[in-house]
């Protein structure tokens, strides 16, 4: 029998306070430690404000470094050295969550978590808790219909422009995440696929200042958010 603690992912929602499962609710309340992941350019956590009514006043909130930088040795070195803290917590047979907002096994830093769990500790006991992901969100605030029928979804990353959806035929829906960056692209790929006309952005869906942009030519006017999204369908 082992005397290890646990780690549970937590998904805590795409912002709106009152979108957080039951199960995640408890696995916060029951952790020793709470951890969440900050930028080195932001150290300010959304997730922790969400769990914050339900993290235990004995409960220790710690901050992992997730740097923003493409040198894989840098970025390596971090993960590891968040793995380490966290498998450190566990050993000492404490409950540990990893915050992430959205869902944990979608484009979040604990994918990262998980990679170096399993090499550095691969008798952890780890949980994955998940979260109303932020495409989710969106298309039920729009009471609109994200897939149907026979139809497929995909859900992909904007950080390059519209590359990926411009090498998919056939699809019928696309939710892209990261839609800030390169949104000229984007917007040029929605036209040039058929998916223009019925496309619509969520900006911090659920949370102060939301904006839904039902015209994405609009959002070449502007530098759109990073918490921004798009939806569109054929
Ligand atoms: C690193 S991904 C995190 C995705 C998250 N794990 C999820 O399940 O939705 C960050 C991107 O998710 C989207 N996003 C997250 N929360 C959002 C929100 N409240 N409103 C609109 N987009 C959001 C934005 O496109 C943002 O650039």
């Amino acid at each position: 029998m082992t005397s290890h603690g646990k780690l549970f992912g937590v998904g805590v929602g795409p912002g709106d306070p009152e979108l957080i499962t039951v199960k995640a609710v408890r696995a916060i309340k029951e952790a020793d430690i709470i951890f969440t992941a900050a930028s080195s350019k932001n150290s300010y956590s959304l997730a922790v404000e969400i769990a914050s009514p339900y993290i235990a006043d004995t409960a220790v909130t710690r901050q992992l470094g997730f740097p923003m930088t493409k040198q894989s040795d840098t970025v390596e070195a971090a993960w590891t050295a968040n793995a380490k803290e966290i498998a450190q917590e566990l050993k000492q047979g404490k409950t540990a969550v990893f915050l992430t907002l959205g869902d944990p096994t979608t484009y979040s830093t604990f994918g990262y978590i998980l990679k170096k769990m399993k090499c550095i500790m691969p008798d952890a006991d780890i949980e994955t808790i998940p979260g109303i992901t932020s495409f989710h969100a969106a298309a039920a605030r729009l009471n609109r219909i994200l897939v149907e029928g026979e139809e497929s979804l995909l859900v992909t990353s904007g950080a390059y422009g519209g590359e990926r959806i411009r090498k998919v035929e056939d699809v019928e829906n696309v939710a892209i995440v990261k839609a800030y960056k390169n949104i000229k692209d984007i917007n040029q790929t929605l036209k040039d696929t058929g998916l223009y006309g019925n496309s619509v952005a969520v900006s911090k869906c659920g949370r102060s200042h939301e904006t839904i942009t039902e015209n994405i030519d609009d959002l070449e006017t502007r530098d759109p958010d990073y918490w921004t999204l798009i939806l569109a369908s054929r």
